[in-house]
């Protein structure tokens, strides 16, 4: 197999986002609405799920062709018991050149004051916590279950002094519900060395009611930011980044906008997720998933594995957000649902 391995745009596979639970103790309206993941919806079974074994076999599968960047997600990863074992071997993995991976996890920050230590200690190096309000009104509003932001912030400031750093904080911006939040959250955050990223909401699933009345763009976003606190434009650290950065005139920090509705970044998108049972997608947007947990269950080598993955790779040809504008059936057609798949 000839590496890196490209698609059929020419884009390699250097990211795998690994999502350890289909769960999450938030509703979040833009995710998990609660009127559609109430208390009969079925999530997976534990038999369903990759053992934490199976994963590591993946990532390390995966990290032999060519992944530099490995991120835990869930629903909410940090629901995933004794998740320290995971990341302790994963944080083990090395490139074929000898140099770590960047691993990190995008969590909702719940348990983070609990497990900021644990998960430095096993080898986790910076991770991302969501974060849509400061305001506990509207905050509370956003996740469905009355979860308090102060909670949230102290979870931030346990992972900042475990060293798990940069912190980034994940804010997605909803019109009508949290936009009013844009200003407060730059405010809190400037100057403590977390960066926020306003993220553009996003049509993934099919249970959030997307609409594009509901997405403020991420320039609307900037100019609101710019007026109070003057920016400059930097670049993104890897061109196959979401978010873009801004910098704080005043050297307060950094701010991200990721704009997947507004200003698509399919061209240089080298992600491939695996989904809690055991699916590869090649887009978060995809309706269906290649299997790899029941090849693996039935004995395939490694050598069969990476043939899989090879050859689901440089068949990909996936580029959703750019074809949302332009007027296909792109939305019509299923998709896997954001909590399922990690994000
Ligand atoms: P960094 O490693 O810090 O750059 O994180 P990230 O932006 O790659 O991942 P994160 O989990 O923080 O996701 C931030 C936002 O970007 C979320 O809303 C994700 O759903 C969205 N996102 C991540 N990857 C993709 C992608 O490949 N396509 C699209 N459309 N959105 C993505
Ligand atoms: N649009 C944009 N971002 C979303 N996320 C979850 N659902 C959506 C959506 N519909 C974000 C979460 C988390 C990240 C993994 O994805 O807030 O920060
Ligand atoms: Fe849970 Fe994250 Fe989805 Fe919110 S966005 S419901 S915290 S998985
Ligand atoms: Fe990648 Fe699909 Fe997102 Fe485009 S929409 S950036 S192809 S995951």
């Amino acid at each position: 197999i000839e590496l890196p391995l490209r698609d059929t745009r020419q884009r390699p596979l250097r990211d795998l986002r690994i999502s350890v639970t289909d769960r999450c103790n938030f509703r979040c309206i833009y995710c998990m609405p609660k009127e559609v993941f109430g208390k009969d919806y079925a999530f997976l079974p534990r038999s369903e799920l990759l053992s934490f074994e199976e994963i590591e076999r993946v990532a390390r599968v995966f990290v032999g062709l060519g992944v530099e960047k490995i991120r835990l997600t869930g629903g909410e990863p940090l629901l995933r018991k004794d998740l320290e074992y995971l990341v302790e071997r994963l944080a083990r993995l090395q490139t074929p050149r000898g140099a770590d991976i960047d691993l990190t996890l995008t969590t909702n920050g719940s348990l983070l004051s609990r497990k900021a230590q644990s998960l430095r200690d096993a080898g986790m190096k910076r991770i991302t916590v969501s974060l849509d309000a400061i305001d506990e009104a509207i905050f509370q509003q956003m996740n469905g279950v009355d979860y308090p932001a102060a909670r949230v912030l102290d979870g931030i400031e346990a992972a900042q002094r475990a060293g798990l750093a940069p912190v980034k904080v994940n804010m997605v911006v909803k019109r009508g519900v949290n936009d009013t939040q844009i200003l407060p959250m730059a405010r809190h955050f400037r100057g403590t060395g977390a960066e926020v990223r306003f993220i553009e909401f996003m049509d993934v699933g099919t249970s959030n009611g997307w609409n594009m009345e509901s997405v403020v763009p991420s320039s609307e976003v900037l100019r609101i930011i710019h007026a109070a606190f003057p920016l400059v434009s930097a670049n993104r650290d890897r061109p196959s980044d979401t978010s873009v950065r801004f910098r704080y005139a005043d050297g307060q920090g950094d701010i991200g906008v990721i704009s997947s509705v507004t200003r698509p970044f399919c061209g240089g998108c080298t992600r491939l997720r695996l989904s809690a049972d055991g699916q590869l997608f090649t887009c978060l947007f995809a309706s269906r998933g290649l299997d790899i947990r029941n090849p693996m269950r039935n004995g395939s080598s490694d050598d069969a594995l990476r043939w899989l993955v090879a050859d689901l790779w440089t068949q990909r040809a996936d580029r959703y957000s750019e074809r949302r504008g332009e007027n296909s059936a792109a939305h019509d057609q299923p998709k896997v649902e954001m909590s399922f798949i990690g994000g």
